[in-house]
């Protein structure tokens, strides 16, 4: 405890305060689990923000970035590294789409992605978001993200960036011409409450991008590599994108991003116009390469798939149990949302009390990611712990 004491004063003393800790020391982690310092075991239901798809210590994860980190740990992109080629031959199976840019982060994908944006359209045209967007922290990210508490210090951001409410046909119907450049879209937006794009939404933005050409771009930061139970979200819809951008899982738990392109977009950047130092680091890719593996060729996706339909029926039924308390139940697969009557920051204390780690996103909602390779009784485990909560909230 002395020692847990010594490294959050510590922490105050010589890191920039930017980040809200969790006030536990984390010992390890294994499986679903992660293990505090002073013993206690907690069952991860956050999966470091989407980034742990399957979970702590997998063995091949472990085991491909051993034998990487042996042959090289980086070589400059001025080489060809062969993990890269293998996990873009990847991506681009499962996206459908074309060729790949390597970053180490998502907010540097979606920078790749303005950057390619805007020499095809140039600066003048505009790019469409939506509020309660989040696409990262640095300038270009920031100006497409729809929440004012991120923006607020920081203008000028860039210009030409329109802001229009999710799910709003009639704005987008007045808002969308041929001055457009781009629609970035969260097909089911994480940090801005598990909001899902309605049906009518996205086939109304695809009737748009038919008439007037501009690029559509999906951000699967956070929803792409399984976790809505389909390798993207948009692919529950019958939308292809021009752009996607992956971050978070893709990586095996090390810095990884992409901006995935399709054809028609492949060759809009040509040498020199982007680059990265450490973009599509080799040891990075090779973890990527086992989460693919294990995701989408050892049937994961199914499980979840399963698995996250049943989340959902007994998430629905704690709500019909406590409506006073549960506004709202919404989620694809393994990205779920719980709304709350009010703040559910201090839920989060008590689920943490209780051995469970989970987020609260939006003030009221509470975000549940679990890992991808989360079971039924890890599932069971949770609902009876919430239901006790809910039932000691007077
Ligand atoms: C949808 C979405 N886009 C972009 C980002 C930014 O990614 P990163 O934190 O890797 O820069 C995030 C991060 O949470 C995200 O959820």
């Amino acid at each position: 405890m002395e020692n847990s004491i010594n490294i959050f004063e510590r922490e105050e003393e010589f890191l920039l305060q930017t980040y809200k800790r969790i006030p536990i020391q984390i010992s390890h982690g294994e499986g679903v689990y992660l293990f505090s310092e002073d013993g206690k075991k907690y069952l991860d239901f956050f999966s470091g923000l989407a980034v742990n798809a399957l979970g702590y210590g997998n063995k091949n994860v472990i085991k491909a970035i051993e034998e990487q980190i042996k042959k090289y740990i980086h070589l400059s992109n001025y080489y060809i590294n062969s993990p890269q080629i293998e996990l873009a031959e990847r991506l681009v199976k499962y996206s459908g789409l074309s060729k790949v840019f390597f970053t180490n982060s998502g907010t540097e994908a979606i920078e790749a992605s303005l950057k390619l944006i805007r020499k095809q359209f140039g600066a003048e045209k505009n790019i469409i978001t939506f509020s309660n967007a989040f696409h990262g922290r640095t300038y270009g990210s920031l100006s497409l993200s729809g929440k004012e508490k991120y923006k607020k210090y920081f203008s000028p951001l860039l210009p030409n960036i329109i802001q229009l409410e999710f799910n709003d046909l009639e704005q987008l119907e007045n808002n969308v011409d041929a001055n457009t450049a781009a629609i970035y879209i969260e097909f089911i937006q994480g940090e801005g409450g598990i909001n899902i794009a309605s049906n009518r939404f996205v086939e109304k933005i695809y009737e748009l991008r038919n008439k007037f050409s501009f690029a559509l771009v999906a951000d699967e930061v956070q929803s792409g590599i399984g976790r809505t139970s389909k390798p993207f979200a948009y692919q529950h819809y019958h939308v292809e994108p021009d752009l996607v951008i992956v971050a978070k899982a893709i990586g095996g738990g090390l810095p990884l991003g992409g901006l995935i392109t399709n054809k028609k977009f492949a060759n809009v950047f040509q040498t020199g116009d982007h680059g990265s130092t450490f973009g599509g680091n080799p040891v990075a890719c090779a973890a990527g390469l086992e989460v693919i593996y294990e995701v989408f060729e050892n049937d994961l996706v199914k499980n979840i798939a399963d698995l996250g339909n049943y989340f959902l029926f007994e998430l629905n039924l704690l709500h019909k149990k406590y409506p006073d308390k549960i506004t709202d139940v919404r989620g694809l697969g393994f990205m779920v949302g719980v709304e709350l009557r009010k703040p559910c920051a201090s839920l989060v204390d008590k689920f943490r009390e209780k051995g469970i780690l989970v987020n609260c996103t939006n003030e009221n909602v509470l975000r549940i990611l679990p890992p991808l390779i989360s079971t039924k009784e890890n599932i069971d485990y949770f609902i009876n712990i919430f239901n006790e909560i809910l039932s000691e909230d007077k």
